[in-house]
């Protein structure tokens, strides 16, 4: 065979498999027998072997990348990823839409009702018809670069037909079927690893495999729920027709959508899919209500985590039998005592359940649970399984009633109780389990995100006696570690570089560390871009920040309560004199007294190493120069600005002739 016949070939054959990979995942209904599918496979698979100049990446015979990956790359959304809202009953949905309407002042709307799925969001990115990027949604703004593990996906092309659009991102939930959950739990069990507890864990945990490989193994399946960006000047009317894009593009669609005009619609949708969602193959936890016009999506706005155009419906939670085996206490990061109920396993809501939360001791007063009992537990989605009612009539008189204990059961201080909060705290700062969980929260990847600070090293620090404030940690040294088991000079080589390096970390991730009551990490960044700097919210009265947006009162007064509690300003000045962001970003202060021009309209760029400001700065350079920044290099990349050891994106772009820039010449470049 001469080179361009096999080019010719090659090419046919691809489209060939991509075609039949459509009609068997997509429409299930394949038109080849499996047998005459493999030929044409294996006949793709041998050609390529025999003029490797003509395989590319692209192939529907490369979904599996070959060398696992050292860890995932940071990469930006190309649009905010938002969370969604929720309503529990009918009542709240239709106060919902009727809102809707009034504010748009119409008496129908066009509405979308969709099964929402119980699985992991992504955003994926087309360009030039193959499959660029995807990404976990992360903090909505960045998330990790999955493409690898996403690319095993089978029912994903990784070319779209030709005729399809070529360029765009859209968003949608990675799930594991119950099928393939329940294999593969089956078979880790029988190899002696832990199964996963629900569906949704499982995929998690697949996606943050870096070999590829094993992700593979592993049955994960995609479906689409929403638009990102639009590239070619493409615009989309609705969500239907975003559905139609979908449909073109041959990629994966929820498996019932209604479109209704009114609110009798919308309630007899919710009721039908809350009947057919249990013979659905994946786990789902509510409807999605969306507006369908786009135009009006986009005059109702979004709050700073949730469209106004959409909200999620919950169905009731699902229940189960079993039995409480023991009552313990746990002592959470605030001192909280929370009694907890060990349980016989019971199988609810796809989950293996053994505890389930009692709250508190007003709680298991008021129910009268004992060990023992037979209770009833209900679970729902990502809500930690609860005991909602107990089965009195089947005590055996054996049952001892619950008494919360007067001394802390880890630290045996005696125990306050706050009148108001019906809380019973430990009021002990160096009580262990309190100041573990506070260091685990700090080093969070959610929070500062410190590589090479799990929760077993912060239990080994904490035990040791090391730390009991945050800000031990920044006085650890390798004499100190080295005493520690389990601890070699690698581990204690990393964790002591994690903990310098998070001093780089945002100031939000800093304040959402400190586990303040009430400041999440939405909260906490919203709080930065106010005030610019922790030093102006520490000085904020009560009432600027009850202004802020979103914010509120509850927030305010315990942002108030927690800075002026004399430990926390101590441990708060302990912080800032080790060099943790509290003082304004000079840099970013700098960046935005910058001129700003259009020298850099229409480039796309990244950053990477080590640069003589923090990232942020020259982001914000770029952007005020009419240039955007995303997270990973492409061959759409306009330049990589490159500091010290920069590592992969640098190859990257010398693979992909991507021109890279230091400092000195990007610098030269804004002046031009
Ligand atoms: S629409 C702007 N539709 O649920 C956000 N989300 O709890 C629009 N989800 O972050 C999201 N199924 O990851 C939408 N049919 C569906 C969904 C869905 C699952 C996820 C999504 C979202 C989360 C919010």
């Amino acid at each position: 065979m001469t080179p361009d016949t096999a080019k010719a070939r090659i090419n046919d054959l691809s489209r060939q498999v991509e075609h039949h990979n459509r009609r068997y995942y997509l429409d299930a209904e394949p038109e080849i027998p499996d047998r005459a599918y493999d030929e044409l496979h294996r006949e793709l698979v041998d050609l390529e072997k025999a003029f490797p100049q003509f395989l590319s990446a692209h192939s529907p015979t490369q979904r599996v990348g070959s060398s696992p990956l050292e860890g995932f790359e940071t990469v930006t959304h190309l649009q905010l990823m938002m969370s969604l809202d929720n309503t529990y009953s009918e009542e709240e949905i239709s106060t919902f839409y009727n809102r809707l309407l009034k504010n748009l002042e119409i008496k129908k709307l066009p509405v979308i009702i969709e099964p929402k799925i119980d699985g992991v969001a992504v955003s994926v990115v087309y360009r030039d018809g193959v499959l660029e990027r995807a990404a976990t949604r992360g903090d909505g703004r960045s998330g990790d670069d999955i493409t690898q593990n996403i690319r095993t996906i089978e029912s994903l092309p990784l070319r779209l037909p030709p005729d399809a659009p070529q360029n765009f991102e859209v968003r949608g939930e990675v799930y594991m079927p119950h099928e393939g959950f329940a294999t593969m739990n089956a078979r880790r069990v029988n190899d002696g690893e832990p199964p996963f507890a629900n569906p949704r864990n499982a995929t998690a945990g697949t996606l943050k495999q870096l070999d590829p490989q094993a992700a593979a193994n592993r049955p994960l399946d995609l479906i689409f729920h929403g638009v990102g960006w639009l590239g070619d000047g493409m615009t989309l009317e609705s969500q239907n027709a975003f559905y139609e894009l979908l449909d073109q593009a041959g990629l994966r669609k929820g498996d019932y959508i209604w479109k209704v005009d009114d609110l009798d619609g919308v309630l007899g949708a919710i009721r039908e899919l809350d009947k057919k969602r249990h013979d659905l193959p994946y786990e789902t936890d509510g409807a999605v209500m969306k507006v369908n016009d786009r135009a009006l999506q986009e005059s109702l706005g979004a709050t700073s985590k949730a469209p106004r155009w959409a909200i999620a419906f919950k169905y009731q939670a699902e229940q189960a039998e079993t039995r409480v085996l023991s009552i313990e206490i746990q002592v959470g990061r605030t001192g909280a005592l929370t009694p907890v109920a060990n349980l016989e396993p019971v199988h609810v809501s796809g989950t293996t359940v053994s505890r389930a939360t009692l709250h508190n001791e007003g709680e298991v007063k008021r129910k009268d649970v004992r060990e023992g009992d037979v209770v009833i537990i209900e679970k729902a989605g990502e809500i930690i399984p609860a005991v909602v009612e107990v089965k009195y009539d089947q005590r055996k008189g054996t049952e001892k009633p619950f008494e919360m204990p007067t001394t802390c059961p880890t630290c045996d201080t005696a125990v306050e109780r706050d009148p108001e909060q019906v809380a019973v705290l430990c009021p002990n700062p160096k009580c262990p389990d309190k100041v573990k969980r506070k260091l685990r929260h700090y080093a969070a990847r959610g929070a500062m995100d410190i590589q090479g600070l799990g929760s077993a090293s912060v239990d080994q620090l904490v035990e040791a006696q090391l730390a009991t404030h945050i800000s031990d940690l920044y006085h650890l040294d390798a004499s100190k570690l080295g005493g520690l088991e389990r601890m070699g000079s690698k581990s204690i080589k990393n964790l002591l570089s994690g903990v310098e390096v998070s001093k780089q970390q945002p100031a939000w991730r800093m304040l959402f560390g400190l586990g303040i009551r009430h400041v999440g990490s939405t909260s906490s960044q919203i709080l930065l871009d106010h005030f610019g700097s922790m030093e102006a919210i520490m000085k904020a009265s009560f009432e600027d920040l009850e202004a802020v947006d979103d914010v509120g009162a509850i927030v305010a007064r315990s942002l108030q309560d927690f800075f002026q509690a004399p430990d926390s300003a101590e441990e708060l000045e302990r912080l800032r004199a080790v060099g943790l962001p509290f003082a304004p970003n000079k840099a970013a202060e700098d960046a935005s007294a910058r001129p700003t021009s259009d020298s850099l309209e229409g480039t796309t760029c990244v950053i990477t190493g080590t640069l003589s400001q923090p990232r942020d700065y020259f982001a914000q350079l770029i952007k005020q120069h009419g240039g955007k920044v995303t997270g990973s290099v492409s061959a759409k990349t306009s330049f990589l600005l490159a500091g010290e050891k920069a590592g992969s994106k640098m190859t990257k772009a010398e693979k992909l002739g991507v021109s890279v820039l230091n400092e000195e010449d990007f610098l030269a470049k804004l002046a031009d």
